[in-house]
């Protein structure tokens, strides 16, 4: 029978490895600085490579400041923890990646290492690149060293309170929540499908928006695409639980990621406008396609024709709403302020959502649905040409909550949404903030 000592002795030598594991595990050196001399050069092709792949993979969007130049960082990122600034990623060898070699830079995307061997935060969405092939990382490299201009900008330091901004122990994160290592083709499924999934959940990084996240903000797999808030939106299920009317199809998917708005399902808003606007419609259209094909997968729909769909149906035999002898203040306000625009399934070949099918008026939560009608939908941030009207201004809080349960209980048929008027006052004042 072993003596406690021995017992002890053993706990403390198996605490001894783990304590030796994890700084082997969590210990990464310094890369060289790389001269100006050592810099690589470039083909075109593989610069046009990169310049695509920057765009679908939103660099700009987090890199860039309000009114600052491109790439050069301090966008504040705001965490649970505290607010994280994106780094300076232009050419510049002191403040930016200049000194990086393409060995530094692959390291920084793959394992989330700065060159200079320190952990990267997880605000920088290294757990989706770490899928992306060699080729891939080393084009962005490229774009980024020839066609980025160079600017001498400090990063400025995050906020994140001692001790949780101490950089090594994101390695204990990392160990716990990253699955590192390349995409793994799944060889049960066609080419296409694996090229949309390599997209998606790589460079295009769906999942950092579309996943929840547990409680230190890790993005939990066994729910991927199940639906997550994001910066006071509801990023919505991508999975089965998808709450649109009519499910989404392969090509109503590609048509979204092409254009900004599907056929029967509304537009890219809010945080989606960007993903869509600034960065995935860059791609090919063999790449949209191929994730749509993977997308539709899995959100499982059967590819039906939406006339046949009984909300649809529902919507069209119900015409035009009449504007006359309303009793109730959502219906009335509705026939006024929104039904010339959005009057029944037919609306939508005018690239008018129908607000029955629309996710903005079937998710359980009504904060899409309310960030659309305070804030509208600009030319610019939505499709080309037509505009959706903000009514800020027009409306009060009492009003637009009646019209967004008037939509969820008449047109919708779902449970009423709680609290609405206190809902509609805060998303009010979050949006005066930004
Ligand atoms: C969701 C926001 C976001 C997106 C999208 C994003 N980044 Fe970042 N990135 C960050 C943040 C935040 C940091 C700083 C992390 C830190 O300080 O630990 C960072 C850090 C980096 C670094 C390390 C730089 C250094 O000096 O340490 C590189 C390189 C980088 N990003 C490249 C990219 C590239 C290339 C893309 C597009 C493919 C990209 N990032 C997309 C937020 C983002
Ligand atoms: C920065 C966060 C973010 C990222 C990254 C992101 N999404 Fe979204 N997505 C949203 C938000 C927020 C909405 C709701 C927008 C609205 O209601 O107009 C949305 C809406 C959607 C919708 C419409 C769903 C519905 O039922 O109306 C689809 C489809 C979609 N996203 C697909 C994708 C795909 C595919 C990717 C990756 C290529 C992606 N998203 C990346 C935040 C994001
Ligand atoms: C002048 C015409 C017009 C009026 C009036 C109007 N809308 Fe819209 N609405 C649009 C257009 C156009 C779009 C699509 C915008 C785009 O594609 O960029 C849209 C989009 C929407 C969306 C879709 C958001 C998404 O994420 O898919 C919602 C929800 C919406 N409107 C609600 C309303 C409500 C509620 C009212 C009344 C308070 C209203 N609209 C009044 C034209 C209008």
């Amino acid at each position: 029978m072993p003596s406690i000592k021995s017992v002890f002795l053993t706990v403390v030598a198996v605490g001894v490895v783990a304590v030796a594991g994890f700084g082997i595990y969590a210990y990464h050196g310094a890369i060289p600085a790389m001269s100006a001399s050592e810099r690589p050069s470039f083909d075109a092709a593989t610069i046009e490579k990169g310049r695509v792949l920057t765009a679908a993979g939103y660099c700009a969007n987090c890199h860039t400041a309000k009114g600052g130049e491109p790439f050069a960082g301090n966008y504040p990122i705001a965490t649970g923890f505290g607010t994280i600034y994106a780094s300076n990623i232009t050419p510049d060898a002191d403040t930016g990646i200049g000194s990086w070699s393409p060995e530094a830079f692959r390291r920084s995307m793959h394992e989330g290492v700065d060159r200079n061997g320190s952990h990267l935060f997880p605000a920088f969405p290294y757990d989706h690149f770490t899928k992306m092939g060699d080729d891939d990382v080393d084009a962005i490299y490229a774009y980024l060293m020839s066609e980025v201009k160079p600017v001498n900008e400090a990063t400025k330091e995050n906020s994140i309170p001692f001790p949780l901004n101490i950089r090594v122990l994101q390695a204990g994160w990392k160990l716990l929540f990253v699955d590192f290592g390349r995409y793994q083709p799944d060889t049960a499924k066609s080419d296409e499908w694996n090229r949309g999934a390599y997209l998606a959940e790589g460079i295009a990084h769906c999942g950092a928006c579309h996943t929840p996240r547990n409680a230190v903000g890790a993005e939990i797999a066994s729910e991927q695409y199940a639906g997550a808030a994001i910066d006071n939106w509801i990023a919505p299920a991508l999975t089965s639980a998808n709450p649109s009317a009519v499910g989404w199809t392969a090509s109503e998917y590609t048509k979204y990621l092409e254009t900004g708005a599907g056929t029967y399902h509304g537009i890219a808003a809010g945080p989606m406008g960007p993903v869509v606007h600034a960065g995935l419609r860059e791609l090919p259209d063999s790449d949209l396609k191929a994730i749509g094909t993977y997308l539709a997968d899995v959100a499982g729909n059967p590819d039906t024709d939406p006339a046949d769909n009984p909300v649809v149906k529902a919507s069209l035999e119900a015409g035009r709403p009449d504007p006359t002898y309303r009793k109730d203040l959502g219906e009335r306000l509705y026939a006024t302020a929104c039904a010339a625009c959005h009057y029944n399934a037919e609306s939508v070949q005018e690239g008018r959502p129908d607000l029955a099918i629309n996710s903005a008026t079937r998710l359980d939560q009504p904060d899409n649905l309310i960030h659309v009608m305070l804030d509208g939908v600009s030319a610019e941030n939505g499709t080309k040409g037509v505009v959706m009207p903000a009514f800020r201004t027009a409306l009060s809080d009492d009003e637009v909550a009646a019209i967004a349960a008037y939509l969820r209980d008449k047109r919708a048929d779902l449970p009423a949404w709680n609290d609405l008027p206190k809902k509609v006052a805060d998303i009010r004042a979050q949006a005066e903030t930004h």
